[in-house]
């Protein structure tokens, strides 16, 4: 008998928390000095456009697998968020710092931004573009759960501004959809994507979750057949992550639904995906990112591969600004506390130190597939070889990368794991942090809770 021995995997496990920034915020600020830490009292120095991002922590329905920190919507909570939404805006506005500054995208995301009422979105876009400058075509996203959307809030939101949506479809089958609590049919997704292209929305963009529960290779596959179906352009695929302390977990444990499928399937699973959207025409723009070649997602773009700015506002939201990088409060008793009082309303930041410059253009770059040669040296001064060569070197011989004239690529299995690859650039320190912050998440407790202090931190 011939026994066929698996390839060994480059990584034990596999790494699905996202990169959103690096290093992560782990210092307590003093509120009252923060924006002098910022430097915000000197204009910006003259760069590209800048992105935006804020926070909306409601959900109407508190999905059974979503692990995220959000609150149950209510309406006189969330007319109170905007107002302190919009009292951090002024106060980052009236900074010299932003005077000069432009911004390219605008990304209102949860929870579940597009809880707001059409009026309430407009007022904060509205707001937005007053006190600060937007390029003309700026690229203003509404991240949206289906349940939450109507054809005509679709045309308004498109009236208020609003050029590119979002939805949290998770998959189009409601068989595994309602073994997941996926708020949603297939039918109500297929349906909003419908309204949202002829309010004259063309940019739409969805979420997929795969490995759900009971998920095959020919579910994954006719997810994405829909969705292209019905003239998706962007597809964000997710591999489930199960915390300890969400319903699926519980559900999972009490064998109401299907096992989840180990490590291989769910490889196996992000391999039919990326091969049945490379065969539909669709271009990897990053670890998770599919897109149409017509389409730039212009907001991960401008944060992750032009390494400029992103202003994060509202509570929970994370930013880097001057190389400052930040998360917000998330409860949101002390977030109104805190912009009541004009101070930024932040729970952990510094400035980046110099030792850690490199490896965020390394890991923040991996997140975009290839870190350009170019950019690295403009950046650092030096080429990657000179700072990281015995690190590339043995990444190159896993078959994760390839090194040559023009940059760092992740290679396909590098893909594949592409946030263990990036994450291979973190330092000690920061891997520290990074793993208190992922613990105190399992046990959702809040990132308030994070109580690091710069001596715990990096040097
Ligand atoms: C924070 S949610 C915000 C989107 C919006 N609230 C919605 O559901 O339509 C962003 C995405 O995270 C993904 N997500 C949520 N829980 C997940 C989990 N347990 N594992 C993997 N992805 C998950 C979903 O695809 C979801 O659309
Ligand atoms: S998946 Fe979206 S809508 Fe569902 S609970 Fe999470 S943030 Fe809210």
């Amino acid at each position: 008998m011939t026994v066929t021995r698996k390839p060994a995997l480059p990584f034990p496990a596999r790494d699905r928390y996202p990169i959103m920034c690096y290093p992560m915020p782990w210092a307590s600020p003093d509120h009252s000095t923060v924006a002098d830490q910022m430097g915000l009292d000197a204009p910006s120095p003259a760069r590209g456009l800048k992105a935006m991002y804020m926070h909306i922590p409601f959900c109407q329905y508190l999905c059974g697998f979503c692990p995220f920190v959000k609150y149950k919507q209510d309406t006189e909570r969330i007319r109170q968020y905007l107002i302190n939404l919009k009292r951090e805006m002024d106060s980052y506005a009236a900074a010299p710092y932003f005077g000069g500054a432009a911004f390219g995208s605008l990304y209102m995301g949860g929870g579940t931004a597009s809880i707001l009422e059409p009026e309430q979105v407009a007022d904060v876009v509205g707001h937005a573009r007053r006190v600060f400058t937007f390029a003309d075509d700026a690229e203003i996203t509404l991240e949206c759960s289906p349940i939450t959307v109507t054809e005509d809030k679709l045309r308004q939101v498109a009236a208020a501004g609003v050029n590119r949506v979002s939805f949290g479809v998770q998959t189009f089958d409601d068989e595994i959809g309602r073994a997941s609590d996926v708020a949603q049919d297939g039918d109500t997704s297929r349906q909003v994507i419908g309204w949202a292209r002829s309010a004259g929305i063309e940019h739409v963009s969805i979420d997929l979750i795969y490995n759900l529960p009971g998920q095959t290779v020919a579910h994954v596959r006719s997810d994405i057949d829909s969705a292209l179906a019905v003239g998706v352009k962007q597809v964000t695929m997710f591999p489930l992550s199960v915390m300890p302390h969400t319903k699926l977990f519980r559900d999972v444990n009490e064998r109401k639904v299907a096992r989840i499928g180990d490590l291989d399937h769910e490889l196996e699973l992000a391999r039919a995906a990326t091969d049945h959207l490379g065969e539909l025409g669709l271009v990897q723009t990053s670890v998770p990112d599919f897109s149409l070649p017509e389409v730039t997602y212009r907001h991960a773009r401008i944060h992750f591969e032009q390494f400029e700015d992103l202003l994060g506002l509202g509570a929970g939201a994370m930013g880097t600004v001057n190389d400052y990088t930040y998360v917000n409060v998330a409860e949101l008793k002390r977030y109104r506390e805190l912009t009541e009082q004009g101070l930024p309303p932040i729970n952990a930041g510094q400035q980046t130190p110099e030792s850690e410059k490199p490896r965020a253009t390394m890991a923040m770059g991996l997140r975009m597939l290839e870190v350009k040669r170019a950019t690295f040296v403009a950046r650092h001064g030096a080429q990657p070889e000179d700072l990281f060569g015995p690190l590339l070197a043995g990444l190159v011989d896993r078959d994760l990368i390839t090194v040559d004239d023009e940059g760092v690529r992740l290679t396909s299995t590098g893909t594949l794991f592409g946030y263990d690859v990036a994450k291979a650039f973190y330092s000690e320190q920061i891997r520290a942090v990074g793993q208190k912050l992922a613990e105190s998440l399992a046990r959702k407790r809040d990132v308030i809770d994070l109580e690091l202090n710069a001596s715990g931190g990096a040097a």
